[in-house]
C-alpha cells in the first residue's frame, strides 16, 4: 500500500517548500516573466461543432511497462519498475507490471480495436530492457522482432506509429551503475536510442525521446514514489541534467542515424498560477512556472537553465560541462505536450486547490489551462510543431450490464479539445492528439486502482470492453469534429 499520498500531491510539498525560498529571492519587483500569468480571464471555450483541420490526427498513447506485461518473454531484462514493483510497500496492493493488460501478447487484438476506433496514430513505447537486457551490448533480436511485428501490424491498419524511447523502465543493470545519476547513462541512452532507430527507422515516422523528465526526477528522485525510489533532491537535479543530455544526445544519434522522420521530447507542461492577487502569489507562482515549464523548456529550445530557478542547485551546477547546453538544444523538430492540470501557487509557495478534482486528487481539471500552455510555447519558443501525446483523467469506472458509462471522461476529452481547437485558431501549429489511454492499464504506484482507458480492461479475462468515450472519440476522428 502506498503511503496513500498520490505522486502529485507529494510534488506540492516539494515545490511549495522550493518556492519560498525563491519568492522572497526573486521577489526584486521585476515583471513577472511572459508565460506566467496572474489568476488569468480564462479564456472562453468555444461551442457548437468545431472541426478540427484536414490531416489532424487522432490518436491514443500507452507505455510498455504499463500494458505490456510478459516481463520474463523473449529474453527481456530486469527494469527498475521491475524491482520497485516488486518490493513490499511501494505501490498500491503490491500491484505490479507483470500482466498488466497482457499488449505484448494481444497486440493485434488492440491493432484491431484502434482500427475500429479510426485510429491514425498510436504512441506506444519501446522498453529498453526488451532490446538491451543489460541495458547495453548486443541487441535482443527478439525483443527487436516484437516491436517490428506491432509496427507492421499499425501500418497494415493505417495507424502511423509513434515511439517512446524512454518511459521510465530502465534497465537495472545500469542503475546498478548509478542509472540517471552516472553521467555515462546519457550515453547508454544514445547507444539504446541507435539501435532502435537502425532496427525501425524504416518504419516509423515519430521518435519521443524522454517522456516527462520532470515525473522521473521529481517522483523517482525527490519524493521516491516511483521507481528508483530516491529521496535526494541533490541527486534529482544531476539526473535532470543527464536526462537532458541523453535527450539531446538521442537527437544526434538520430540525425548521424539518417532517420527522415521527427524526433523530440514528451514533456507534461502544467501552467502555473497565483493562487491570489498579491505579489507575493505572482512571484511564487514565476517559481512554479520556472519548476513546472522552464527548466525543461529552456535548455530543450533555448540552450540555457533558467537562472531564477536552477543557478541555485549547486548539484546541478557540478553535472554541467562545457558544450553539454549545445548538445542538450540540439534542434529538434517537434515538441510533445502533455497536459493534465494547471498549478494554483500561494503567496507562501503552497499549491492550492481551486478547481474540481479528477478522481485523482492531484487533477484538477482546467481545460482552458490547455489553451494557456499550447500558446505559451508559441509566444516564449516559436512556432514549433506541436503534437499532444497525453491528456485523459481517471475514473472508477464499472462494468454494468455490459457496459461503461463514463460521461465525466466524454466531458473532460471534449473540453479540452474545445481548448486544443482554440489554441489551432490562435495560430499554434498542433497536429494531433493523443488521448491517455486507449486501455485501462498499471498506473505506475496506483496500481490498478486507477482506470484511465477509453477501453476498459477486465484483467482476470483480460477482455477489452469499449467505455461510451470510446463511442464517441470514434464519432470525433469519423467527423473531425466535436460539439459542446
Ligand atoms: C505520466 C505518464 C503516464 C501516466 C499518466 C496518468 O504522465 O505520468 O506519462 O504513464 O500513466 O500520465 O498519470
Amino acid at each position: 500500500m502506498t503511503s496513500g499520498l498520490t505522486r502529485r500531491t507529494l510534488l506540492r510539498g516539494v515545490l511549495a517548500g522550493a518556492a519560498v525560498g525563491s519568492a522572497a529571492a526573486c521577489d526584486d519587483g521585476s515583471a513577472p516573466r511572459l508565460g506566467v500569468t496572474p489568476e488569468p480571464t480564462p479564456v472562453t471555450l468555444p461551442t457548437g461543432t468545431l472541426t478540427f483541420p484536414p490531416g489532424f490526427g487522432w490518436g491514443a498513447a500507452t507505455s510498455a511497462y504499463q500494458v505490456e506485461g510478459a516481463v520474463r518473454a523473449d529474453g527481456r531484462g530486469v527494469s527498475i519498475w521491475d524491482t520497485f514493483s516488486h518490493t513490499p510497500g511501494r505501490t498500491r496492493n503490491g500491484d505490479t507490471g507483470d500482466v498488466a493488460a497482457d499488449h505484448y501478447h494481444r497486440y493485434a487484438q488492440d491493432v484491431a480495436l484502434m482500427r475500429e476506433l479510426g485510429l491514425t496514430s498510436y504512441r506506444f513505447s519501446i522498453a529498453w530492457p526488451r532490446i538491451l537486457p543489460h541495458g547495453t551490448g548486443t541487441p535482443n533480436q527478439k525483443g527487436l522482432d516484437f516491436y517490428r511485428r506491432l509496427v507492421d501490424a499499425l501500418r497494415a491498419a493505417g495507424i502511423a506509429p509513434m515511439v517512446t524511447l524512454f518511459h521510465w523502465d530502465l534497465p537495472q543493470a545500469l542503475q546498478d551503475k548509478g542509472g540517471w545519476e552516472n553521467r555515462d547513462c546519457a550515453e547508454w541512452f544514445a547507444e539504446y536510442a541507435s539501435v532502435c532507430f537502425r532496427a525501425l527507422n524504416d518504419v516509423v515516422p515519430v521518435w519521443l525521446t524522454i517522456n516527462e523528465p520532470k515525473t522521473i526526477v521529481d517522483v523517482g528522485y525527490t519524493y521516491g514514489v516511483h521507481a528508483p525510489g530516491k529521496r535526494d533532491p541533490r541527486a534529482a537535479w544531476t539526473a535532470l541534467h543527464h536526462l537532458l543530455l541523453a535527450h539531446g544526445m538521442a537527437v544526434k544519434a538520430y540525425r548521424d542515424s539518417g532517420g527522415a522522420g521527427r524526433i523530440g521530447p514528451a514533456l507534461n507542461l502544467a501552467p502555473a498560477y497565483p493562487a491570489d492577487g498579491t505579489h507575493e502569489a505572482a512571484a511564487a507562482a514565476r517559481y512554479a512556472d520556472g519548476m513546472e515549464n522552464r527548466r525543461f523548456l529552456d535548455p530543450i529550445l533555448r540552450g540555457d537553465y533558467p537562472s531564477d530557478v536552477v543557478t541555485a542547485e549547486a548539484a546541478m551546477r557540478k553535472s554541467i560541462r562545457d558544450g553539454d547546453l549545445g548538445i542538450i538544444s540540439t534542434p529538434i523538430d517537434l515538441l510533445a505536450v502533455q497536459y493534465y492540470n494547471p498549478v494554483y501557487v500561494s503567496g507562501g509557495g503552497e499549491h492550492v486547490t481551486l478547481k474540481p478534482t479528477s478522481d485523482a486528487s492531484w487533477q484538477q481539471i482546467y481545460p482552458e489551462g490547455l489553451y494557456d500552455v499550447l500558446v505559451r510555447v508559441k509566444r516564449d519558443y516559436g512556432d514549433i510543431p506541436i503534437v499532444i501525446t497525453e491528456n485523459g483523467r481517471p475514473r472508477a469506472d464499472e462494468l454494468v450490464g455490459g457496459k461503461v458509462n463514463d460521461p465525466e471522461r466524454i466531458a473532460f476529452l471534449r473540453d479540452h479539445l474545445a481548448a486544443a481547437h482554440l489554441a489551432i485558431q490562435a495560430g499554434v501549429r498542433l497536429e494531433s492528439y493523443h488521448l491517455w489511454s486507449l486501455l485501462d492499464n498499471y498506473e505506475w504506484a496506483e496500481g490498478y486502482g486507477q482506470r484511465w482507458g477509453i477501453v476498459y480492461v477486465d484483467y482476470p479475462t483480460q477482455r477489452r470492453i469499449p467505455k461510451a468515450s470510446a463511442e464517441w472519440y470514434k464519432g470525433v476522428i469519423a467527423t473531425n469534429t466535436i460539439s459542446r
